[in-house]
């Protein structure tokens, strides 16, 4: 992976504040508070808590991601610029429950919509990358089956051209730069439809990566939503 800094130098500037000691490669990490349950299903205010401790680099029960259809994002009382951003979005509690972690940040200011989308690329870089991990432990995993790790493999290769692409937007974000956006996490999208459609030509083979890829379209969605709110 081309690790440049873009992505890191914006996550300095805007997490500078945390006080948590971290190595610059750890700096993602660093962002988001300790590792935490997933959440559960919850439809009711007093539950909701659990959503903001909710880690979006644990994919320990990758398998259970939080289901979120249900959660109404106005009960989370975040603020009115991430509400209305999210809200115009397809996946607004996903929007809004990925960026939790990084709004901590925003207590003493408002975000500006550039923010929020600064913030949701940021998420699903994380989210990628935690992704590519999580693909790459399978591979070497005794019991994941061997031709589905082969069909891994090449997912590895594709969440690997994925943070090069989410890097790049980020990139094109500091630019102001829409087209290019666009077609970054278009390219983007292909690459995580590119290892679901390996498993769906092997219908025989379960995806474990079904959830987490479905997770990273939405998110994607998400971004390109938000950028279109933001510079058209
Ligand atoms: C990506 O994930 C790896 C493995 O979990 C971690 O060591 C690394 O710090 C992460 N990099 C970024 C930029 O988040
Ligand atoms: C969502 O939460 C807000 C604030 O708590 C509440 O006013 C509203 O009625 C809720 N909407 C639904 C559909 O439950």
């Amino acid at each position: 992976m081309k690790n440049s800094s873009p992505m890191l130098c914006f996550s300095l500037v805007l997490f500078s504040l945390l006080s948590s000691p971290s190595s610059s490669a750890r700096i993602f990490s660093s962002v988001v508070p300790s590792a935490a349950p997933s959440p559960a299903v919850t439809t009711t205010e007093t539950d909701l808590s659990s959503f903001t401790q909710w880690n979006i680099l644990d994919l320990t029960d990758f398998k259970n991601l939080p289901d979120l259809s249900k959660l109404n994002i106005s009960s989370l009382h975040v603020s009115p610029t991430v509400d209305s951003v999210c809200s115009g979005t397809d996946y607004a509690a996903e929007c809004v429950v990925s960026i939790l972690p990084l709004l901590r940040n925003f207590r003493k200011f408002e975000p500006k919509p550039i923010d929020v989308l600064r913030m949701e690329l940021s998420a699903l870089y994380e989210k990628a990358n935690a992704t590519l991990d999580l693909a790459k432990r399978l591979i070497v995993d005794q019991s994941t089956p061997r031709d589905v790790a082969d069909v891994l493999d090449l997912c590895v290769e594709n969440y690997e051209s994925l943070l090069v692409d989410l890097n790049d937007a980020s990139v094109a974000v500091d630019n102001g730069d829409v087209g290019r956006l666009d077609s970054l996490v278009s390219a983007a999208i292909a690459d995580v439809v590119t290892c679901s459609d390996a498993f769906t030509e092997s219908p025989e083979l379960e995806s474990p990566m079904a959830n987490v890829d479905a997770f990273l379209k939405k998110l994607c969605s998400n971004v390109l939503a938000i950028s279109h709110m933001i510079y058209m």
